[in-house]
């Protein structure tokens, strides 16, 4: 087992070395996770003057977002990765956002006093965690009280073909390592109630999670496997143990199968994420059922409405 510094040694190597592809792909990654994004803004409730953080941010969504809505606010996007980070500054400067300033540090040790933040997002980030239960402490602590904590995590694999398709046809090549639910994997948060039980440990009331389809719309099966196999975690570092010949193979396999997935000139491949949303217990919460846990599992593009306090 890798203890928690070698977990970060090696999420901050590989998304150091995934940033370009971030950076290359940037328009058709930020439109397929958008409504994602969207998804934990609306459930965010951003005031024009949000102290808002951003955890996890990589290139910079959803903190860009609720800085936008935020024109007196202020917006500090975190991440372990510093080469990410310069990007997320390089897209704000490019969309006129000034309102936002970069820390590079882990989810789980955060350089803020307790109650600075309005709200918290993580938008795809807890799996990568080393300690998913310190992380949502110290997202708990830094929120004010009534402050929100919203984030995403994918769904299971079955239901993501725009990233099975291409672990499949690696795996007709090399053996893939089971996913271990204590260390960092794409699908480590996928099981309904996960994160809510995260947010209810931390002390976090009134979770709901709900879930919200996404699409990766690619130009041609060609596009699809040249995007994925650039940025997509699990693909990179698979495709890094495999000789020349076989990525050729692999490469074969995946085109062929997202070939089913074309549309109207396009490849649309489907994959489901689950938002969860919290809130930090504030003075007026005086009945301990205030917190009973209400986790609500579902299929929308919608937020669910809010449980009953
Ligand atoms: C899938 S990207 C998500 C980026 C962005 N939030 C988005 O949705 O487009 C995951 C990010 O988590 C970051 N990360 C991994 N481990 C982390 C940790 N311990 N603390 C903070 N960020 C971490 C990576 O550097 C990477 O930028």
């Amino acid at each position: 087992m890798p203890s928690e510094d070698e977990i970060r040694d090696v999420q901050r190597a590989t998304w150091a070395g995934l940033s370009a592809g971030w950076e290359k792909w940037d328009s058709v990654i930020m439109d397929q996770l958008g409504p994602v994004g969207a998804a934990i803004v609306e459930r965010l409730d951003i005031a024009d003057d949000q102290q808002h953080l951003d955890v996890a941010s990589g290139t910079g969504e959803p903190g860009l977002s609720v800085a936008k809505l935020s024109p007196k606010g202020r917006v500090v996007l975190t991440d372990l990765a510093a080469q990410m980070l310069e990007i997320a500054a390089r897209r704000a400067r490019a969309q006129g956002i000034a309102n936002i300033e970069t820390k590079v540090c882990s989810a789980d040790d955060l350089p803020f006093n307790d109650a600075t933040f309005d709200s918290v997002s993580v938008r795809f980030g807890y799996m990568f965690f080393p300690d998913v239960a310190k992380a949502t402490a110290e997202f708990a602590r830094v929120l004010k009280p009534g402050g929100r904590l919203c984030s995403s995590v994918w769904v299971k694999p079955e239901e993501n073909p725009w990233t099975t398709i291409a672990m499949q046809a690696i795996a007709t090549e090399a053996v893939a390592a089971s996913p271990d639910r204590d260390r960092p994997n794409m699908f480590r948060c996928a099981a309904p109630g996960y994160v809510s039980a995260l947010y209810e440990g931390a002390g976090l009331r009134d979770v709901v999670e709900w879930d919200v389809d996404v699409e990766l719309v690619t130009r041609s099966p060609e596009q699809y496997w040249e995007i994925i196999s650039e940025h997509v975690s699990p693909v990179v570092a698979a495709l890094q143990q495999v000789d020349e010949p076989a990525r050729e193979r692999i490469r074969a396999h995946a085109i062929a199968k997202v070939s089913a997935f074309e549309k109207d000139g396009k490849v649309r491949v489907p994959g489901v994420a689950r938002c969860i949303v919290g809130r930090k217990r504030e003075a007026s919460d005086t009945s301990p059922r205030d917190g009973a846990r209400s986790t609500d599992v579902s299929r929308s593009t919608q937020p669910q409405p809010e449980a009953a306090p």
